[in-house]
């Protein structure tokens, strides 16, 4: 179980979700056996120019290792220069977002653009692989729309260009998160290149991780939505008693709190608190009034009264 020199104990992945899997949800999810966590795209625009508020999601902690570092942007000589500089910080492996369909990034030609310019992608990949000495990864989607499938040909491009593995998420750019994404194309691209192609999408449990693993002979798979709210997803065959699931609640409030100090850190508490309330009566009313409180106590009193009701 290896992604270019670095040896992986688990073939389930923590998947890169911008806003959720920060430092706190990337630190659970390493405890809880995921075999590589990524950072949200982060731009290398902003990397290069010494952005502190940009450079401040390389965090690089001891208990997130291994960390893959996402980066996006359109420009080889911006791309090249900030993989080096997240491998210097300490990344053990750097991916180049090629998938990320919201405008913000789209329109200036990075994300999912690059699908539809494969010739640039392929400068990037080659720029950014001669950069570092860490392994390069890329994120993909199926194409940009409907229209424009290509991605056993980006997958192709990606391998020549030096790449250590491909993550494909099978829908095209255009369906953001809609419908159901199709399994069939990662198996096909997993059968058409000899790098890891690593699976992503719609994945709700450690046995279908394995399941889809499987039937698709993707050589790992990660896991995004399903994550929130329940990080222990990647320990096999653990469903965690009602004390279990308050005991990760208050270790992920412990992380906040050291991140962020304990004013800070309310606001960001509450939001992720607010994934593991779900699927149950009164979840409603209880996220409502989670939202008004103030005091990282209450809030724990709070979602005791919930859990364990
Ligand atoms: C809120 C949110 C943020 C995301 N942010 C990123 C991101 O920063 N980089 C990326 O490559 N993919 C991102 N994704 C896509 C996921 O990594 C994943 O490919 C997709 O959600 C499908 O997997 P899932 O069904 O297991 O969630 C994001 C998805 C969500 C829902």
């Amino acid at each position: 179980m290896k992604i270019g020199n670095i040896k992986l104990r688990s073939r389930v992945f923590a998947a890169p979700m911008a806003g959720i899997m920060d430092l706190s949800m990337r630190i659970l999810a390493t405890e809880f056996g995921a075999g590589l966590v990524f950072t949200e795209l982060i731009s290398a625009e902003g990397i290069v120019r010494g952005q502190q508020r940009t450079t401040r999601y390389i965090t690089c902690h001891p208990d997130e290792m291994p960390l893959g570092v996402q980066i996006f942007g359109k420009n080889p000589h911006t791309m090249a220069p900030a993989a080096e500089k997240a491998q210097n910080l300490g990344a053990s492996l750097i991916d180049i977002n090629m998938g990320c369909p919201v405008k913000k990034v789209a329109r200036q030609g990075a994300g999912a653009s690059l699908m539809k310019d494969p010739d640039l992608a392929k400068t990037i990949i080659a720029e950014v692989r001669r950069a570092v000495t860490i392994p390069v990864t890329v994120k993909i989607r199926a194409g940009w729309d409907e229209s424009s499938i290509n991605f056993v040909e980006v997958g192709k491009m990606i391998e020549d260009a030096g790449a250590d593995a491909v993550t494909l998420h099978p829908r095209v750019a255009t369906d953001f998160l809609s419908g159901m994404a199709n399994w069939e194309r990662i198996g096909e691209l997993a059968r058409a290149l000899s790098i890891p192609v690593i699976g992503s999408g719609d994945i709700q449990s450690y046995s279908e991780a394995l399941e889809r693993l499987e039937e698709s002979g993707a050589e790992f798979v990660m896991i995004g939505r399903a994550v929130m709210g329940k990080p222990w997803i990647f320990m096999p065959e653990w469903e965690p008693r009602t004390d279990e699931i308050l005991s990760v609640i208050k270790r992920h409030i412990g992380l906040l709190t050291l991140q962020y100090g304990e004013v800070n850190a309310v606001p960001i508490i509450r939001r992720h608190v607010s994934y593991y309330i779900k699927a149950k009566r009164g979840a409603v009313e209880t996220r409502r009034k989670l939202m008004e409180m103030k005091d990282i106590n209450e809030i724990v009193r709070h979602v005791q009264e919930y859990i364990s009701g």
